[in-house]
């Protein structure tokens, strides 16, 4: 059980200076999956050493591959190859991270031997039916609870077949699932997104020399080939430069550069929405790096207004969600979402979470079947609880600046999940934030 951990916001205060965000949490998860499957030595620099991506490096060592680090980011994976992976002793437990148990699932279905994989509270009531139908029809055998939860039993007979499957929910964790499911199945695995996902595993997978093929909306893999080793720069993630690109664009007189950042055009519907919401960005130094492009973001104050969110920008900018409902609580008049029911089913409901939280806040936010409406407002102060969900407590850390008394946010031990050094970044920006332990 991990601790109580309890932030407390002062209000006041403005964002200032340069910082380096950690490593991105997709793909440093992805560095340790295809690097140990690959033939050769990978060296990563930037990985996140959040206890998400960990959860994923402790997975592999538990099946046999050789992992050195992390050491200030740096990580050295002796891949075993397509099929060097052992079974484990027991079940791996992958904590609070969806994206190691959706992609773990697919890439397990082909081995030959069984696992089981487990979480902890939230992750074991996430939905994992969404994988699990569509590897059962490749030939997977996969046991879920009734309610198609974790834990899941991966019954490995190392048979798969290719399949072709129009995913009903923009999902990349599906996509990658299935995809590394793909490198084990016979002939050709495809997939087609109702809507563009983060491609960091399309990418990656090039990088370690194993060919795709791309037509539109679907993506196709071929098994039997195999990975060869590479060098990984992890970029910052742009999922946690949010909250201060958040945080600098609703508090006066604040200028704020996020150094190394990723923006790869499958995760920039954050900036994208705040720049439609009047927000003062700039993107500065672009460069390649990795066949990940990056950039350093500058970010100064500026009133924000409501607007409509349109649709297409959802998936692009979904972990970006409950820090732009407290960009929405300041920005004048009214700012709708729709389309958004992903949201429900994340680390918590982050529609009726970020709806309770920022009501008890004093602020008019009605949360809808699949999104939410806002009303900019004063904030007053109060408690909140972020109900174990890392990134709704970095959300009302930040909302905490703007409200007119202390907020205090119950149940933040899981911000170490993806950005450890939060408390300790935040603070150094100006956030006068406290933390205390119980
Ligand atoms: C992720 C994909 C997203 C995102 C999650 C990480 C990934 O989930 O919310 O934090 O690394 O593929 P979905 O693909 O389920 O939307």
């Amino acid at each position: 059980m991990s601790k109580a951990i309890t932030f407390q916001v002062q209000p006041g205060g403005e964002l200032h200076g340069e910082a380096r965000v950690p490593g991105d949490k997709s793909i440093s998860h992805r560095s340790i999956i295809l690097g140990s499957i690959a033939e050769g030595v990978t060296h990563i620099r930037g990985f996140l050493e959040g206890e998400d991506a960990l959860a994923t490096l402790q997975a592999f060592r538990d099946m046999g591959v050789e992992i050195e680090g992390p050491e200030q980011g740096e990580v050295v994976v002796h891949g075993v190859g397509l099929h060097g992976l052992q079974a484990p002793k027991g079940p791996l437990d992958l904590g609070n991270s969806g994206t190691s148990m959706r992609l773990l699932s697919g890439l397990l279905a082909g081995q030959n031997f069984s696992v089981t994989l487990t979480g902890d509270a939230s992750l074991s009531s996430r939905p994992m039916r969404r994988v699990i139908t569509p590897l059962t029809r490749m030939g997977a055998k996969i046991e879920a609870t009734e309610a198609g939860t974790a834990p899941l039993h991966i019954a490995g007979n190392g048979t798969l077949s290719g399949l072709s499957y129009a995913m009903p929910v923009a999902s990349a964790q599906v996509k990658s699932c299935l995809l590394l499911a793909g490198l084990y199945a016979d002939g050709v695995t495809s997939v087609i997104e109702p809507a563009p996902t983060r491609d960091h595993t399309e990418r990656m997978l090039r990088g370690f020399q194993y060919p795709l093929q791309q037509q539109g909306s679907k993506v196709s893999i071929r098994g039997g080939g195999k990975l060869l080793a590479t060098d990984i720069d992890v970029p910052g993630d742009i999922s946690s430069a949010a909250f201060f690109l958040v945080g600098a664009a609703i508090t006066p007189g604040s200028d704020v550069t996020l150094q190394h950042v990723g923006i790869n055009p499958t995760r920039t519907g954050v900036i994208e929405i705040l720049k439609l919401m009047g927000a003062g960005i700039d993107i500065l130094n672009q460069r390649v790096i990795g066949g990940e492009p990056v950039a350093d973001l500058r970010v100064r104050s500026r009133p924000l207004h409501g607007i409509d969110i349109p649709e297409r920008l959802v998936p692009l900018a979904i972990d970006e969600f409950p820090v732009l409902f407290v960009a929405a609580a300041c920005a004048e008049g009214e700012t709708r979402l729709t389309g958004a029911r992903e949201l429900r089913v994340k680390e918590s409901d982050r529609i009726q979470v970020m709806a309770d939280g920022l009501q008890t806040l004093g602020i008019d936010a009605r949360p809808t079947e699949d999104g939410m409406i806002i009303q900019s407002g004063m904030m007053a102060g109060g408690e909140v609880d972020s109900h174990g969900d890392h990134r709704i407590a970095m959300a009302f850390s930040i909302a905490g600046m703007h409200a007119r008394e202390p907020v205090l946010i119950r149940n933040c031990a899981n911000v170490n999940t993806s950005f450890p050094e939060f408390i300790e970044l935040s603070r150094r920006l100006g956030l006068n934030i406290r933390v205390t332990e119980a």
